[in-house]
């Protein structure tokens, strides 16, 4: 084992796009784990959306990365070394360990995971933090009953993507708005998503959004904000609850866009919008997540993940996914399991 430990750092704050220039590979020495600690080695990092928002200089709901630091992530990797008594060497575990190829933590900071019951790449997707977004969208927020229509803007994505086949689970009809043909023929085809739309194509949503749900949108799982939520909202019917998941539209802009004015409809079809934050439901995790596992090993849930290889390419992989390059959940490989 090298005594060297390769990091990605943020080295400057991105306006508007970021770019690979905001990013720098570092070596830093070998971390040493204390006593009740272990050394990590990462096998895999995740690349998501809020991050996007740690780079700015402000905090939201989370603080901000500092300049010339580890970019903070979740990660999942194998224990090489261990100073703690209930974690052995070869133990796999997953916390926010970073973009880096080796970590020290303590038993808090992580948790343990059995590559027998599922590969541990999908405890940075289907079955993480994305999977959860998606299980408490639909269960906690939206209240998701059968035979009522779901729409997901985002369809194709992490949380997008397990939302919609969670919706089918539950008896809804679903619908799904992404970007690129290829990706609407993998939500219809693959994850039977009752119908689909690519929003790349279309310039009257409120349109194709009727068209496609003609007994109008019980349900809106928001993952993207801007015109396509705007057209959503046109579109709900009474009773309709809207689960504010994320603005992925926005999240480039300095200023959001100003959009039309549509709250009147809330009050014209007496209906619910709520942001949300998965760590708001952190004490149910381990309830869902033994539903979401048991659907998952009985086949279904369908996992799909976008890999890029090489710690090196995080920053490229964390773009691409903004831009829209990866199916299902966008991670990176930083070694092999
Ligand atoms: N509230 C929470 O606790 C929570 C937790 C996790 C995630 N989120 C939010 O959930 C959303 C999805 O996250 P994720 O991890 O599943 O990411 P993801 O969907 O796997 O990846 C992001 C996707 O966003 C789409 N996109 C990018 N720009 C867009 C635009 N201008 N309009 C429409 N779509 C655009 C791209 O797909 P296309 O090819 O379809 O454009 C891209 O693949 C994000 O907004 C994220 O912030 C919220």
């Amino acid at each position: 084992m090298s005594d060297l430990n390769r990091q990605v750092w943020l080295v400057s704050r991105p306006t508007a796009w970021p770019s690979e220039e905001n990013f720098r590979v570092v070596e830093s020495a070998m971390p040493e784990p204390a006593e009740g600690q272990m050394l990590i080695q990462l096998l895999y990092t995740s690349v998501d959306p809020y991050l996007r928002g740690r780079m700015r200089e402000r905090a939201s709901y989370i603080d901000p990365i500092p300049i010339n630091s580890v970019m903070q992530a979740s990660s999942v990797g194998r224990v090489v070394d261990s100073r703690n008594a209930n974690f052995a060497l070869g133990d796999y575990v997953g916390g926010m360990l970073g973009w880096q190829e080796y970590a020290v933590a303590g038993e808090r900071e992580v948790r343990k995971l059995d590559p027998k019951l599922a590969p541990i790449s999908t405890a940075l997707g289907i079955l993480g933090m994305p999977g959860l977004t998606a299980y408490f969208g639909l269960t906690e927020i939206l209240h998701a009953k059968a035979g009522e229509t779901l729409l997901i803007s985002g369809a194709a994505g992490a949380v997008g993507s397990v939302a919609g086949q969670i919706g089918k689970l539950l008896g809804m009809r679903v619908v799904g708005i992404a970007g690129g043909e290829a990706k609407i023929r993998w939500l219809v085809d693959e994850l039977k998503f009752d119908a689909a739309y690519d929003y790349k194509t279309e310039s009257d949503h409120r349109a194709r959004i009727a068209a496609l749900c003609p007994g109008g949108v019980d349900c809106y799982f928001d993952n993207v904000g801007g015109e396509i939520s705007d057209a959503a909202m046109l579109n709900i019917n009474q009773q309709a609850r809207i689960a504010v998941c994320g603005q992925i539209s926005q999240y480039n802009y300095e200023r959001p866009e100003m959009g039309p004015r549509l709250l009147f409809q809330l009050i014209v079809k007496r209906a619910r919008m709520e942001g949300f934050l998965v760590f708001d439901f952190i004490k149910k995790y381990p309830e869902a997540l033994k539903r979401m596992s048991e659907w998952y090993r009985a086949g279904k849930l369908v996992n799909r993940e976008t890999v890029v290889e090489g710690l090196e390419n995080t920053p490229k992989a964390f773009i691409g996914m903004l831009r829209g390059e990866n199916t299902g959940k966008m991670i990176v490989r930083i070694a092999a399991g």
